[in-house]
């Protein structure tokens, strides 16, 4: 009864075959080799466009070594006040950046749209040299809420940015979830929509460390290569980063990892809902369920051995009660049905 997150499921074995392949006699160092550069170029086809591919072994640097080179260090990017830039990167995005100021939006779910977008920049009115110049619209997909961006959703969030000037980032941690739950295209959820850097996530999905900065408009990922370097995220031995994504591609794996680890928590979310006294907090719409227990309830199934952990949203009355329970690519029927009789005896106690 583990639904502490995603990142607690080890790697899949795919994955940890694919890694063991790569370990074969030597190779350049520093993404020199060949595979990497296999790889690398395997993502123009995923992504049915010419576009220029990073890999990075966290995904907290690959929001802040993005951000760097799509905004100066006096500008500002736009965000979701729960986004994991703003909430969780213990200022990694201000740091890599040099200093760029983040605007936090508040927004539904966890989602921004362009009428909260155009609030917050009204309300920031752009006066040089004091106010800090807006550079960048930062979008998480899926979102911390767990919730999804259609591509007409994101369309219109990207239209309006470019139109006030804004290149757009997206922070795609669960970008394998939200493209799974909506059956689109990566292409559809990306730079189609207008979306001009991408932070691929592979970790929270089956891999073991990668994660993928892909820049769709090549230019903008000119210095990058420098400044992942300097961060220290160059990895020597690349191959086996390289070799990761290689597995997650083929043959749909990373898509077949996140349908599942979304099908768990549909599964759990369907349950939880039909117990009287659970209160689903945001729509599930990938692997991720947000639930309000009522008194002694969370307490109650984390002594019977349930691991899950509350979510804390600044300012929300429902913080102290809302949980936040992640499935993965790893996550049984078994388990979500042991949590589930859980549940269901202590609302019947
Ligand atoms: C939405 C989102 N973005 C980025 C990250 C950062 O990933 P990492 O922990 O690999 O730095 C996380 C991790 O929890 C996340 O949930």
């Amino acid at each position: 009864m583990n639904f502490g997150s995603d990142n607690w499921a080890g790697a899949a074995p795919e994955i940890i075959d694919a890694i063991v392949r790569a370990n074969k006699g030597l190779a350049p160092a520093y993404g020199g080799d060949d595979l990497t550069a296999r790889v690398e170029a395997q993502f123009s086809d995923l992504f049915e466009t010419d576009c220029a591919v990073y890999f990075v072994a966290t995904g907290g640097a690959a929001n802040g070594l993005a951000l760097s080179v799509m905004t100066p260090p006096y500008g500002m990017v736009l965000c979701h006040e729960q986004s994991h830039v703003q909430m969780d990167e213990c200022a990694g995005p201000e740091f890599f950046t040099g200093g760029a100021k983040l605007l936090p939006i508040a927004g539904n779910a966890g989602k921004l749209t362009p009428q909260s977008v155009a609030k917050a920049l009204a309300s920031f009115p752009h006066r040089p040299p004091h106010g800090a110049p807006e550079h960048v619209l930062s979008l998480t997909q899926a979102t911390e809420c767990g919730t999804i961006y259609s591509a007409n959703e994101l369309k219109a969030l990207c239209d309006f940015a470019h139109a006030a000037g804004l290149k757009v980032h997206m922070d795609g941690a669960r970008f394998a979830n939200a493209v799974a739950a909506l059956d689109v295209s990566p292409a559809a959820l990306s730079w189609r929509a207008g979306v001009d850097v991408l932070c691929f996530g592979g970790t929270k999905n089956g891999a073991l460390a990668a994660e993928a900065v892909i820049f769709f408009d090549k230019t903008m990922a000119k210095d990058f290569e420098f400044r992942r370097k300097r961060a220290g995220h160059l990895w020597s031995k690349m191959r086996f980063v390289a070799a990761q994504f290689d597995a997650y591609i083929a043959d749909d794996l990373w898509l077949r990892l996140a349908r599942h680890a979304n099908a768990m928590a549909e599964e759990l979310s369907n349950g939880l809902a039909v117990t009287g006294g659970v209160e689903i907090s945001y729509p599930t719409e990938i692997n991720q369920v947000f639930a309000c227990f009522p008194d002694g309830v969370a307490d109650n199934l984390k002594d019977q051995g349930a691991i899950f952990f509350p979510w804390v949203t600044p300012g929300d009355p429902a913080n102290g009660k809302m949980h936040r329970l992640v499935t993965s690519f790893n996550t049984t029927s078994q388990e979500v049905d042991a949590f589930l009789k859980a549940v269901a005896d202590e609302m019947a106690a």
